[in-house]
């Protein structure tokens, strides 16, 4: 079978895993040929390809990135983007295409599933852990111990100089991220998406961890929000009504604001760690690359099925196959139940 492969949306550890998983298990057990898309849904718009065979993927293992390359492009909302994506389809005689993506890159695979007829399988993957019907996405295992070592290692600074540490974490709709390695760095305070934070309450727990003698870590989400009506502080232009956009937008580098915030209202000296690109980079930990590689294994299987429209899954230990339209139809994020649950440590 002609089978291609591309790699969507923002990088992450455990790409070039589950590229490997597929290529290893289609040529060998299979008889398969390949064809790799060179960043993402663009290549297969723009007709750029790269081979792909088991020399390619050999000792990519342990590889961050992706061997493809990657972009957001979206061919639905390029001028004939979604013929030209047929079209580079039947040139190449592709028979069945597996896309590893998040919920934008899957979501447009859906729709050539569904609108199109496109014989396509989807692998999830994103740091942020935010794809439903999946317990898990590749590079989140990743992106958690990064963070938590992070954590680890600025206790020592926030306890030596006695200084408030905020850590922001990536997880653009969701805390899961900020929720994992805030737990096991034994954060202080956790501030998510989910949950509107207050910063009086903020100052509160900074304050009382004083108390207790220790120095606090703060572990916030880029995109968590302080309670609506903290928002018109100094410092900050106030945002027009409640559209939650714009006050995201206007408030990137949230870390940074409330680290000024909380030493402007306690007196306490506070600094921001931002990790950024840190947490989608370098090697996958070893659950990753089990998760991709049991991905990518399932999902060549899925192309032989011919289980058109489906989306690998990891259902407690099994790897499982849902719908794609479904698990892109809405973003997973953490249950309230759960973030009651850390709360405890607040403070
Ligand atoms: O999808 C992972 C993610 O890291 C988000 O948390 C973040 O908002 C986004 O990617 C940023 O990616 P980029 O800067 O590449 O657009």
């Amino acid at each position: 079978m002609r089978v291609g492969v591309l790699t969507g949306g923002s990088d992450c550890p455990g790409l070039n895993a589950a590229m490997r998983a597929i290529v290893r298990k289609g040529v060998q057990e299979y008889g398969d040929e390949f064809i790799g898309f060179r960043d993402g849904w663009r290549g297969v718009m723009r007709d750029e390809t790269v081979p792909l065979g088991i020399p390619a993927v050999r000792g990519t293992l342990p590889r961050g990135g992706t061997i493809l390359g990657s972009s957001r492009t979206n061919p639905f909302m390029e001028d004939e983007g979604a013929d030209r994506v047929l079209g580079t389809l039947a040139r190449h005689g592709v028979e069945g295409l597996v896309v590893i993506g998040g919920t934008a890159t899957l979501g447009i695979a859906a729709r050539f599933a569904e609108e199109h007829g496109v014989p396509l399988v989807g692998i999830p993957k994103t740091i942020d852990n935010d794809i439903p019907l999946t317990d898990c996405t590749v590079g989140f295992d990743t992106a958690v111990g990064v963070a938590t070592e992070t954590i680890d290692r600025l206790h020592t600074t926030a306890e030596s100089h006695k200084r408030v540490l905020v850590v922001e974490v990536m997880g653009r709709s969701a805390g899961w991220i900020a929720l994992h390695a805030g737990l096991a760095g034994g954060a202080n305070c956790i501030l998510i998406p989910e949950q509107p934070f207050s910063v009086r309450k903020v100052c509160e727990w900074v304050e009382s961890r004083f108390r207790a003698t220790y120095a606090p870590i703060v572990v916030i989400a880029d995109s968590a929000l302080p309670e609506a009506d903290e928002v018109a502080l100094p410092g900050v232009t106030p945002l027009p009504g409640s559209d939650t956009r714009a006050r995201r937008m206007r408030l990137s580098g949230v870390g940074e604001w409330l680290g000024k915030e909380i030493e402007r209202r306690t007196g306490k000296e506070a600094r921001t760690t931002v990790l950024g690109y840190i947490q989608r980079g370098g090697s996958p930990s070893p659950f990753d690359r089990w998760l991709a590689t049991r991905f990518g294994l399932h999902a060549i299987d899925a192309v032989h099925e011919g289980d058109w429209g489906s989306m690998t899954a990891l259902q407690g230990t099994r790897i499982t196959r849902v719908r794609l339209v479904e698990a892109t139809a809405s973003l997973k994020t953490v249950d309230p139940e759960l973030y009651r649950e850390a709360s405890v440590f607040f403070g």
